[in-house]
Order: structure tokens, then C-alpha cells, then sequence
């Protein structure tokens, strides 16, 4: 549990697929357990239930219902991990639209989420994607990915993006780590 007054706080690795969102979550999780020394992370697809994972193998992209119950066992999940690790906790989730971030903000309000968005325009996406193996992501998904993104603005609160292009996994991770430096800190 977290001391004194401070919420647990979720980390949550957004972006469209592609972007480093598991890559940098393994690295924020190696840099933050020097001060929440219980911090690790989920895969936020790995919670999909089956029929999503079926429509996303077979490139079908999902609609906003097949979303919605996922989305809370997501926030559910990634809340109460904080709650029992130290106090910090971080998910992999696109979270592309407004209204997915708003879902899993509300759905467990006693917990602060932090959405770090991963952003790369769409050739080096599809670059990536298409000489990644092993991943039920396919390439003519991305498409629909870009149409549904909707970055956070500056009315957004906590909630940043970082653009990836052209930079190296360290780069990114500096620039994560800067965003995030109040946010962990607590204050
Ligand atoms: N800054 C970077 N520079 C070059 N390659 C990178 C960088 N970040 C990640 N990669 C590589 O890009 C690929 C995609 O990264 P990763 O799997 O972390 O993305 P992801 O956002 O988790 O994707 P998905 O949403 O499909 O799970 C991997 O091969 C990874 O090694
Ligand atoms: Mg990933």
C-alpha cells in the first residue's frame, strides 16, 4: 500500500502499436523500482478476452463495445497492482481515443493514471510492425489505429506524448522519465 495521503499511481504506455510501448515499460520498470521497489507491469492485451484476440488475429479491428469491459479490467487490474506494490504500477494500453482514457480514469477513481503516449507517424509504424514476428498485431491494422488516435491535448491532465521518430530506445526513455518525474515523485 502506498504511505500517508498519496494515491497509487498507474503508469499507463500508450500509442498505436509499434510505438515502444513494451519496450520502454520494461525500461521505466528496471529505473522506478529504485524508489517503489515492488513496480512491474502489465500487458494490457494479454487481458483481452478471447473473442478480441480471435477479431484481432484475424485483423478484424474492434469496435468500442468489444472495448469497454476490457478497458475496466485493465484499469481494475492495473489499479489494484499498484495498490499491493509499492504504490506504482504500469500498464501497456493504446488508449487511442479520449473516451477509452476516460473509461479507465473513471473506473477507478481512487487511483491517478498517468497516459504516456508513445507517437511515431504511420511509415515508420508499418516499417516496424512489418519486420516484427510473433505478434497477433497486423500490419493492415494500423490504419485503423491512426484514424482512431486522438493524442491528449493540453486540457488533458497527466497525460503527455513523446515522439519516438528517429530516436533511440534510450532517448525515449529519458524523455519518458522527464515527463514522469513529478507525476513518481508523488507530488
Ligand atoms: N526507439 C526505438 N528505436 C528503434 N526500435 C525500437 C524503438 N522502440 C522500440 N523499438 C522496436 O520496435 C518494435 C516494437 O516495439 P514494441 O513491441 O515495444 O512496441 P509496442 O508499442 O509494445 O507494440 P504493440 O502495441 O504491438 O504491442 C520492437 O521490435 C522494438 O524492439
Ligand atoms: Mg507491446
Amino acid at each position: 500500500m502506498t504511505s500517508g495521503a498519496t494515491k497509487p499511481k498507474v503508469i499507463v504506455l500508450a500509442g498505436t502499436a509499434g510505438t515502444g510501448k513494451s519496450t520502454i515499460a520494461a525500461k521505466l520498470r528496471e529505473i522506478f523500482r529504485t524508489k517503489y521497489p515492488d513496480v512491474d507491469f502489465l500487458e494490457g492485451d494479454t487481458v483481452h478476452p478471447p473473442e478480441n484476440i480471435a477479431k484481432m488475429s484475424h485483423a478484424i479491428p474492434l469496435t468500442d463495445d468489444d472495448r469497454w469491459d476490457w478497458l475496466k479490467k485493465v484499469s481494475e487490474l492495473s489499479s489494484q497492482s499498484a495498490q499491493k506494490h509499492s504504490g506504482l504500477w504500469i500498464v501497456t494500453c493504446s488508449s487511442l481515443k479520449k473516451k477509452y482514457r476516460d473509461l479507465i480514469r473513471s473506473h477507478s477513481p481512487e487511483t491517478d493514471f498517468y497516459f504516456l503516449f508513445l507517437f511515431a507517424d504511420r511509415l515508420l509504424i508499418l516499417d516496424r510492425i512489418t519486420k516484427r514476428e510473433g505478434h497477433f498485431m497486423k500490419a493492415n491494422m494500423i490504419n485503423s489505429q491512426f484514424s482512431d488516435l486522438m493524442l491528449p491535448d493540453a486540457a488533458e491532465t497527466l497525460a503527455s506524448t513523446v515522439d519516438v521518430d528517429g530516436k533511440s530506445v534510450e532517448q525515449v526513455v529519458q524523455e519518458c522519465q522527464a515527463d514522469l518525474k513529478k507525476f513518481v515523485a508523488g507530488n
